[in-house]
This record gives C-alpha cells, sequence and structure tokens, in this order.
C-alpha cells in the first residue's frame, strides 16, 4: 500500500495519491493530469477511482480530463449533480483498491455534498482519513461558500459540519491520521496551521472546533464568526468543477504559442488582452513592458490572478521566467484562466532587441521611504490586507489593500506620487504594476516591505480594538 500527499504551496493544497495491488484512486487532483498518471505508472498501478470530496472553489480539477485518459471513475459524495458522468456514492460506501478500501463518509458541513474517505487496510484497520474540507489541521472548512439564498444559510450549514464532526469524524480511534486538503494560506478556512496532517487524538486536544464540551450554538458561532467575503474568482470555481471545462491539453497547447516581440506586441494592443508578468520582482522592478501586470510566479501566484483578474474568460499573454512557460500557464489553469493565448519568445531581451518600450518601478529602501515620508514627499500606501494594517502600522501611512484594489481605485489620484509597501515586497509590487497599467505615473515600491520600514525606525501605531477605545 502507498499513501503520497501531494502539497502544492502556492493553493495551500492537498491531494493525494493512494495505491495498492496494481489499483490506485487519486483525491482532489489539481487541473494537471500527468502527475497523477505519471504516479501510476510508477506504480504499476491503473487509477481507478477520482475522488472529489466536493466541488471545490479555490481551485478547478482535471478530474474529467484523468477520467477520459485513465477510465476511471469520478465519485462525489450524496447530492452531487455534475453536467458529466459521476458515481454519486451513498454515505459508508465501500471503494476497493486493490486489497484495501475507502469507505465513503458524508460529511456535510463545508457544503452539502462533502465528503471524507476512511482507509480501511487489510486488517480492517482505519489509519488514515481523508477529510477533504470538513477538518482541517487547527481549524474546519469555512460553510459560508454554498450558501443558497432562501434555502440554506451558513448557520445551517455549520449545524450540519457540528453533527458530521461529532457523529462521523470524532468517534474514530485517536490514532487516525487526518490527511486534510488544505493547509495554511487557504482561503477555505479561517485559522489552520502549518501542519499537513495530524492525529486526530491531538485535533481533539488542539482543535478550536472539536472542543468536547462545545455545544452545538457555540460551534456555528465560533465558526462563522470572523469570516473574509471570500475571492471573487471563488464562485465561478466551484460553477466550473461542476462542468465541462476546456481540456488542458489545449489549453497547454494554446498557451504555449511562442509569439516574436512584434506578434506579442500586436496581440497586446487588443483591447481585451492583458499581460502578467510572472517573473521574478527583481527583473520586474528593472524593467517592464507598459501596461502588464506583475504576478510573479514565485508567489501565491495562482489565488492572486484569481483575486485580481475579475474576468475568468480573460485573453491572457505572459512573460515567464525562462523554461517556466509551461507552469505559468498551468497554474493559471488551475485556478480556471483558461485563456492563454501564448508567451513571449526570447523574453524581455528579445522585446528590447525589437526596439520596444520599457518601464520600471523606481525602488526605496526602508531608511529613503522614511525619510520621504517624514518630509511630505511621498504618499506612503500600505497595501496589506486590513487585518495585518490593524495589528501594526506605520503611523500616518494610508490603508489601500490590494485584495480590493479594483473596487477602490477611483480614490487613486493618477496625479500623485505613490509609494507602496507590504510585508515584505510581493503584494506592493503587484499594486505598483497594477498602479502603472491605470495611469498612475510616478509609482514607486518600498524594497523589503513594513520589515524594512520597522529596521529603519518608523513610528508604528498599534490596533486598539474599538471596544477598549469607549
Ligand atoms: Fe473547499
Amino acid at each position: 500500500m502507498k499513501v503520497e500527499q501531494i502539497f502544492t504551496g502556492c493553493l495551500a493544497e492537498m491531494a493525494y495519491f493512494i495505491s495498492d495491488n496494481g489499483e490506485a484512486a487519486v483525491i482532489d487532483p489539481l487541473r494537471e493530469t500527468e502527475p497523477y498518471i505519471e504516479m501510476a505508472k510508477a506504480e504499476g498501478a491503473k487509477i481507478k477511482w477520482i475522488f472529489l470530496t466536493h466541488f471545490h472553489a479555490d481551485f478547478v480539477s482535471g478530474q474529467v480530463d484523468l477520467a477520459k485518459k485513465t477510465g476511471a471513475t469520478i465519485v462525489f459524495g450524496p447530492s452531487a449533480t455534475a453536467a458529466y458522468d459521476i458515481h454519486e456514492a451513498k454515505d459508508g460506501e465501500m471503494f476497493p483498491v486493490g486489497k484495501i478500501n475507502l469507505k465513503l463518509l458524508h460529511t456535510p458541513g463545508h457544503t452539502m455534498e462533502s465528503i471524507s474517505l476512511l482507509l480501511v487496510d487489510e486488517k480492517g484497520e482505519t489509519p488514515y482519513l481523508f477529510s477533504g474540507d470538513a477538518l482541517f489541521i487547527g481549524d474546519v472548512g469555512r460553510p459560508d461558500l454554498a450558501v443558497k439564498h432562501g434555502s440554506i444559510t451558513e448557520s445551517d450549514l455549520a449545524g450540519f459540519l457540528f453533527d458530521s464532526l461529532r457523529n462521523k469524524i470524532m468517534p474514530l480511534p485517536d490514532s487516525t491520521i487526518v490527511y486534510p486538503n488544505h493547509g495554511a494560506g487557504s482561503a477555505c478556512g479561517k485559522n489552520m496551521s502549518k501542519e499537513t496532517f495530524d492525529t486526530l487524538g491531538n485535533q481533539k486536544k488542539t482543535n478550536y472546533a472539536l472542543r468536547a464540551d462545545m455545544t452545538k450554538d457555540e460551534f456555528i458561532k465560533e465558526v462563522i464568526t470572523g469570516l473574509k467575503a471570500p475571492p471573487q474568482y471563488f464562485p465561478k470555481n466551484a460553477g466550473m468543477n461542476k462542468s465541462v471545462n476546456k481540456s488542458i491539453d489545449d489549453i497547454l497547447e494554446q498557451g504555449l504559442t511562442a509569439l516574436s516581440p512584434r506578434e506579442f506586441k500586436t496581440v497586446a494592443e487588443q483591447d481585451d488582452v492583458l499581460i502578467i508578468d510572472a517573473r521574478s520582482k527583481a527583473s520586474f522592478t528593472k524593467e517592464f513592458i507598459p501596461g502588464s501586470w506583475f504576478i510573479g510566479i514565485d508567489g501565491s501566484f495562482a489565488p492572486w490572478v484569481g483575486a485580481l483578474v475579475t474576468n475568468i474568460n480573460q485573453k491572457i499573454i505572459i512573460l515567464a521566467p525562462r523554461g517556466r512557460e509551461k507552469e505559468v500557464v498551468t497554474r493559471l489553469a488551475r485556478v480556471g484562466y483558461d485563456n492563454t493565448m501564448g508567451y513571449l519568445k526570447g523574453g524581455i531581451r528579445s522585446w528590447k532587441a525589437a526596439g520596444f518600450e520599457t518601464d520600471a518601478i523606481g525602488s526605496y529602501s526602508g531608511e529613503e521611504a522614511l525619510t520621504a515620508f517624514k518630509k511630505g514627499k511621498i504618499n506612503l500606501v500600505d497595501v496589506r490586507k486590513e487585518s495585518e494594517y490593524f495589528s501594526q502600522h506605520v503611523d500616518k501611512v494610508i490603508s489601500f489593500p490590494l485584495d480590493f484594489i479594483n473596487k477602490n481605485f477611483s480614490e487613486i489620484n493618477s496625479k500623485k506620487e505613490y509609494t507602496l509597501h507590504c510585508a515584505s515586497g510581493y503584494r506592493s509590487l503587484i499594486a505598483a504594476s497594477i498602479f502603472k497599467a491605470n495611469g498612475v505615473k510616478n509609482v514607486s515600491d518600498v524594497r523589503g516591505g513594513f520589515k524594512a520600514l520597522k529596521r529603519a525606525g518608523a513610528k508604528l501605531t498599534d490596533y486598539v480594538c474599538p471596544s477598549t477605545m469607549l
């Protein structure tokens, strides 16, 4: 028997590959199909089942492609309906994989069709629980994403989750290893820990949602308190997971079209095309193609694309670090951006060699930014989340979270100079590129972000909780 956890940092997502005696199952695969097919090949196994623990909202799965390529059956929990062939399983149903079984537990709450899968080995023991978004390490799945106006509320769903955890998961042996679908950084929960697995016994001691003496009402209140509005792409991805989408092979074929600088420029000049520059922060700051958005591949690339590019069908052309074009196209497709039209062949060098214009972002050290700010020469803007700003920020700095940049851009005066900072410099550069693309000429960035400003001796303001201000 082999159980493999496949962790994808960008989405804080965990897929699973389980094989035994020539058969395999995949749980919650991402959009691409190759890695799972390769794993099965390496094990000499045939993928028999593809489980989706629920209709994911934070990524698009490639389950239909994978089923076509392997002949596997796609399995969902009770009440799931999709525009493609699925096996709608019953609570308690057994799915044989070689000599072991995966027992499906219906664990509604995060969504109504949510399931967990319990591995039952040859001896009848149950060492592993694949808990989907029912139970995370340190948290549980948020119950507000699958709310149906007029028929089911987040409190109803939180109530179902309480019952699922108490009746289906908590009675399992304390030694059971919990393998969840997400970890810290995912917007599917609010308080997940960095660990990617734990024993159920330890979770009972440390996870607030599994407290033994908790009433259902307390659970509902705690689980729904402090939930932030989900990113705009969540309902779109959930919808795509119920539909048949463009195949990953077609997406890659189109996205990996090499465009000469002249062709790239012609495509870029169309109104409905966006250039995404996925290179490093240093490369972008130095020189970039006017109008392009920086969203570096070495960061939370897919979630930021999802949060900021509001049209999921957006036509995109890319500038990728050399040799990483396929990775960029794949990572866009993981969040449903399937219309990459090609990449710049030869990168920024070929663009310049063709005689085309570039732009640059000004860059301040922490000390330089602070001096200019004190003299009133620059508008210092904090683009971190509101919660980060409230916990501590540079005195008199403006809060303008990157998450809401599209909604709030009208507040920006394009004639002013803005110097942006975040925690370490990734988000501020994304914001700076969007400022530039929207016609703000004087935009600069603080190298090293908030940390550099703190080191330079910035006067800080800590949050004063409104209730204590009375
Ligand atoms: Fe989810």
